[in-house]
């Protein structure tokens, strides 16, 4: 395992042997797929989103490539409560910073959720509050900032683990990221997939069986970049940064917008696992040209 020097970081407290983190449900939910991504040496693994109750997947179509990315449907499918503490136990059998996403209908579901994501040994749950695809689940919740407000108080106050709210896309996305600051959050993730369709013309209906998916991908980042941007203004917790990175170009414009992390998600879909330790290699490569002694020293550089 190569150890890039100049990458390591502090995570609201969550030491990172670099700043990559692999995006919520891309791979799936198998721990072995994890430890592979691990392997190839990313900084840390957000799991897929559990619910409390098993789901499976949306009929296929549940993905399909559009000019700038991706459109998926798969309706949160996971295995449920019950695979979270033997997936925490792998992953931190060999040490890997470990994220629990988690997403439910109600408070005492994300309650359920944290506090068996705390017991198996979790460093942080995110809170998927913005999945554009499933009913009264995700972006419903993400909707309602008293709701929202309330999960993040009672889980930082009652189950005592780190919690990382995911955000959607909205023109006031700031404003809902300071209020769950000032409720607790340690972190905060900026974005998920944006809503989107494609329309078969042959077929004249949708492609997706669901209809609408999330748009993931290059289409997403600059809308992304601007929303990071934006609130490192306004916040003082760290940002993680999400959505459409494609190179290790994408990664620098997300820390230099004041991202602390950043996740990598569609992009594993198209290209080999080996990416993530060339990408960190291109990194360091950079900040080494341009006089950086280590990568902390960009986070906002863009803000001068
Ligand atoms: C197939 C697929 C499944 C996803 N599943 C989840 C999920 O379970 N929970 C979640 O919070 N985000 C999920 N996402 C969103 C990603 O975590 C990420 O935020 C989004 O794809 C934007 O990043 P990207 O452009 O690098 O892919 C999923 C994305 C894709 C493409």
């Amino acid at each position: 395992m190569v150890i890039f020097e100049l990458l390591d970081i502090d995570l609201a407290g969550i030491r990172l042997r670099n700043p990559l983190m692999l995006a919520s449900g891309v791979v799936g939910s198998n721990p072995s797929m994890y430890l592979r991504i691990w392997q190839s040496g990313i900084g840390g693994i957000v799991t897929k989103t559990y619910t409390v109750e098993r789901r499976e997947s949306y009929q296929t179509p549940i993905i399909t490539a559009v000019r700038c990315g991706y459109l998926n449907a798969v309706g949160l499918e996971n295995p449920g409560k019950d695979d979270i503490s033997q997936t925490v136990e792998a992953l931190k059998a060999q040490r890997v910073p470990t994220i629990v996403s988690i997403t439910g209908k109600n408070l005492s579901e994300f309650l359920l959720l944290a506090s068996i994501a705390y017991s198996a040994g979790a460093d942080a749950v995110e809170l998927n509050l913005s999945c554009p695809h499933v009913r009264n689940l995700g972006l419903e919740i993400g909707l309602n900032r008293e709701l929202v407000i309330k999960i993040v108080r009672e889980i930082k106050n009652d189950v005592g683990i780190r919690v990382f709210p995911k955000l959607g896309y909205h023109p006031y996305i700031v404003e809902t990221a300071k209020l769950i600051e000032l409720a607790g959050a340690d972190a905060v993730v900026i974005m998920n997939t944006i809503r989107g369709m494609k329309i078969d013309i042959w077929l004249e209906k949708p492609v997706l069986s669901n209809k609408y998916g999330g748009l993931s991908g290059p289409a997403i980042h600059p809308i992304a970049v601007a929303s990071v941007y934006e609130a490192y203004e306004y916040l003082d917790i760290p940002i993680i940064a999400s959505g459409g990175v494609w190179s290790w170009e994408d990664i620098i414009e997300f820390m230099l917008a004041g991202a602390r992390a950043v996740q990598i998600g569609s992009v594993l879909a198209e290209k080999k696992y080996n990416f993530i330790r060339e990408t960190l290699r291109k990194i360091e490569d950079f900040l080494v040209r341009n006089g950086y002694r280590h990568i902390e020293e960009i986070i906002g550089r863009a803000h001068q």
